[in-house]
């Protein structure tokens, strides 16, 4: 078979890193070799984002570029997947006629095929179909080569919230969830290439398998916790009208489940969560807060906030920022509101102005950053256990006292924050740094987005993992 080159440009969120991951997968099985390179590639797939104008604009910048290559290279297939290829369909033809496939979110698995057939036969395709089929089929590892030690795992696909700003529901279709065994499975083969930590991924976690009467989300997350050499389990995201206490009970017994939760409030005004078809008010969302804390004292929560939504006013923004204040969140991803084709809200009257927005999110920033510095600066001393992701040689400028150019390592806490630390010859020589290993590390200094540290060597964690390569220097 001939070696083709495949570039994937994945534009959004995990779901998309998740089903770029399944092409690449797929069409390695057609002979495609990923590559870095736009200009070096046979076929080119942008896998895209309609979530915020923003994003969708990015997609088309970066679509309207591709043409120069298709000019210079006649025989380059270029692909449209994602939410952007969901939401504009055939369009996107019209608009950009030089490209070859237009395939929707869940058409993944069909790409190959549509693939073949272009390669064959020079012809263009469109297949933004929103089936409803539950797949159980086999997972495809998508990526080759080098170990992570951190996958995404989507279990569920779809969302039937409707909340009123937001186009998921249209793009990416209804609810629907995977068999655990499929799932199980899946979870199974990436651990035997040396994963140690999955995300699982779905609009509403708390929904998994109720409308296809699979097992609940804690029992799901019981039977993942009970993987040999799995490490740690997070997951992605939880709707809080449906957080329910067994849930809030797997962060009691659950040894590898991360003691993070994303809890995306949206705003902390009944007023505007009404408008926004949330379906839970500020005192029911506060109340699960305390529950979690109370089953948890140490668990990060983090959370998505939208300024300028529809009507929001000065009071209504109050409240979101007292909440933020109440609440006092490891981490907060705020959003000014941005009108979406199909979603409700773009008809809504009094929309707030850009000037307005902008100003509301400065201030919402502001104030978290204050917040998670402090908390931060709070773990300053203490020991955590970091899971290894990767090193380089990169940051740091000083050399050590051999005179060698220190390592940089990352890693995660238990609580999802980011840790930076260096390696010096001792840490280096113990073969406890391969990736996917857990390792403690004393945080020596804190920063707004991450920690720095120093590894711990006298008292190791001895979590050291079989079949992990560590890293040669
Ligand atoms: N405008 C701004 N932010 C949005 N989000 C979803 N839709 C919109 C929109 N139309 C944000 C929400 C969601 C996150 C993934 O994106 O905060 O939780
Ligand atoms: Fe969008 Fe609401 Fe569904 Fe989240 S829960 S994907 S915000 S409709």
């Amino acid at each position: 078979m001939n070696v083709k080159y495949l570039y994937i440009n994945t534009i959004g969120c995990q779901m998309n890193v998740y089903d770029s991951e399944q092409m690449a997968g797929h069409l390695a099985l057609l002979g495609y070799q990923q590559t870095a390179f736009p200009e070096a590639a046979d076929l080119i797939i942008v896998n895209t984002c309609t979530i915020r104008e923003k994003a969708e604009q990015k997609a088309y910048s970066f679509l309207g570029r591709l043409a120069r290559l298709k000019r210079k290279k006649k025989s380059l297939i270029i692909g449209i997947g994602g939410c952007v290829a969901q939401q504009d369909g055939k369009q996107i033809l019209k608009r950009l006629p030089f490209v070859d496939i237009v395939f929707g979110t869940r058409a993944i698995h069909r790409l190959p095929d549509w693939i073949r057939q272009i390669e064959k036969k020079r012809c263009q395709i469109v297949d933004v179909e929103l089936t409803e089929e539950v797949r159980a089929d086999e997972p495809i590892i998508g990526w080759q080569g080098e170990t992570q030690s951190s996958r995404f795992v989507t279990i569920m696909r779809g969302c039937d919230n409707y909340c009123a700003y937001c186009v998921v529901p249209f793009v990416r279709g209804r609810e629907i969830s995977r068999p655990p065994e499929s799932i199980i499975k899946e979870i199974r083969s990436l651990v035997s290439h040396g994963v140690r930590e999955v995300t699982l991924l779905g609009q509403n976690v708390n929904s998994y398998g109720k409308k296809e009467g699979l097992c609940s989300f804690a029992e799901l997350l019981a039977r993942i916790d009970g993987i040999e050499d799995l490490l740690r389990i997070r997951f992605t995201t939880s709707h809080p009208k449906d957080l329910d206490a067994d849930l809030i009970g797997s962060y009691r017994h659950l040894k590898k489940l991360c003691r993070h939760i994303h809890l995306p409030v949206q705003s902390g005004s009944n007023q505007v969560l009404k408008q926004m078809n949330r379906k839970y008010s500020r005192e029911l969302y506060l109340d699960k807060v305390s529950k979690l804390r109370d089953t948890s004292s140490n668990i990060a929560i983090t959370s998505d906030i939208i300024v300028g939504f529809p009507g929001e006013t000065d009071a209504d923004f109050d409240a979101t920022l007292n909440l933020v204040k109440q609440v006092q969140y490891d981490g907060l991803f705020a959003f000014k509101y941005s009108d979406r084709p199909n979603a409700p809200a773009v008809h809504y009257p009094d929309k707030v102005s850009e000037s307005r927005k902008n100003e509301r999110l400065q201030i919402l920033l502001a104030m978290q950053d204050a917040i998670t510095r402090k908390k931060n600066q709070a773990l300053v001393g203490s020991i955590q256990e970091v899971l290894t992701d990767g090193l380089s040689k990169k940051e740091i400028s000083s050399k050590l006292a051999d005179g060698r150019q220190p390592l940089q390592a990352t890693g995660r806490t238990f609580t999802n924050k980011i840790v930076n630390f260096y390696l010096d010859a001792q840490v280096e020589s113990s073969g406890d740094i391969g990736t996917g290993n857990l390792l403690d590390v004393r945080i020596e200094k804190a920063f707004a987005h991450s920690l720095w540290g120093k590894p711990v060597l006298a008292q190791p964690t001895a979590k050291r993992v079989k079949g992990v390569d560590s890293y040669a220097a």
